[in-house]
């Protein structure tokens, strides 16, 4: 391998740009030429490449986003799109790449390593941490961090006007963030995608905290929560049925992608970006490397996109308990 391309595709999250820094600077340490692709499987189709050497990531470390910029590409999904792809990476020489992303950007990878006997690494980074085979996706972390923080400022308003907030937070279909910083901000009640509340334990659970003695409380609604009403219903359903509580909700949204990255994340970022392109020289293609046991490990991507990132139901319990 002499050239290796590096892409950030799909949604953006904090440590791409330490990502992208360490497969840049690991290629250099093995003297292989590293190509940008911006704007994700767009770029790649467009040809939207720039060559970069180890100065070249200087300073991004901190910075959220991502230099290279990111983007959902519809005509990657087609076969002509693909083809086009091709033709530009063969134009630049580019013999491999690795791709920072969700499971959308690895299923892409997938095909078109297949299709063109292209070696790919994926690295997951997404906020949502729902992929199988790491324990933490890059950004996962500093979401983490950024909410629980946001949270911690909601309850003081919370507490000074004895109020309930309904605060959504993102993760797609999965409960991760949700939970976490669920118990981390010390929530009332967190309602996530797999496990269903049901609306009259959020009634029961909301009346006993009032009955202990709570003022306010917080409720943390994981936007892809199937309890069956949006978090302005909820409130509405809420204030239907107690009169005990002034409701207000907050959707944190898009902030929780932004930010200068955790150290967790810096961290991870760097061991993940010298796995894939090692990995890529020793022969390996078509994985994901991942966080194992504090070890990087490699699995295959279609194990990656199929499998189910593993929720710790356990916390549910914790934060029961905790709330008491
Ligand atoms: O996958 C990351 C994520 O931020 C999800 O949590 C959220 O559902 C989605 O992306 C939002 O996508 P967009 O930036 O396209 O609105």
């Amino acid at each position: 391998i002499k050239k290796i391309g590096v892409l950030t595709s799909g949604g953006d999250s904090p440590g791409m740009n330490a990502g992208i820094r360490s497969v840049v600077r690991t290629c250099a340490f093995h003297n292989i030429e590293c190509i940008g692709i911006y704007r994700g499987y767009e770029g790649m189709i467009e040809g939207d490449f720039k060559s970069m050497n180890a100065r070249s990531v200087k300073g991004i470390i901190n910075k959220g986003g991502t230099i290279l910029k990111s983007a959902r590409s519809k005509e990657f999904r087609t076969v002509e799109g693909r083809k086009k792809a091709h033709e530009q990476l063969v134009k630049a020489g580019i013999n491999a790449f690795v791709v920072i992303g969700g499971d959308g950007s690895f299923t892409g990878a997938m095909i078109f390593s297949q299709e063109y006997n292209m070696p790919v690494m994926g690295i997951p980074g997404t906020i949502d941490n729902d992929i199988f085979g790491t324990t933490h996706t890059l950004g996962y972390d500093t979401a983490l961090n950024t909410v629980v923080d946001v949270i911690d400022k909601i309850r003081d308003t919370a507490s000074s006007h004895n109020r309930l907030f309904f605060v959504e937070v993102m993760g797609r279909d999965v409960g991760h963030i949700a939970l976490n910083v669920g118990v981390g901000a010390g929530a009332e009640e967190i309602l996530i995608p797999e496990e269903d509340l049901g609306l009259d334990r959020l009634l029961e659970s909301l009346r006993r905290s009032k009955q202990s003695g709570k003022s306010s409380s917080i409720v943390v609604v994981a936007e892809g929560d199937k309890i069956g009403k949006s978090v302005f219903e909820l409130k509405d359903y809420v204030e239907e049925h107690m009169t005990e509580y002034e409701v207000r909700v907050s959707v944190l949204g898009h902030m929780q992608r932004g930010g200068s990255p955790s150290c967790f994340d810096r961290v991870l970022a760097s061991r993940m970006g010298v796995k894939a392109v090692e990995s890529l020289i020793t022969g390996k293609t078509n994985c994901m490397v991942g966080l194992k046991n504090d070890v990087m490990a490699l699995t295959p991507l279609d194990q990656a996109i199929k499998g189910q990132s593993k929720i710790n139901l356990e916390l549910l319990r914790v934060s029961d308990i905790m709330s008491i």
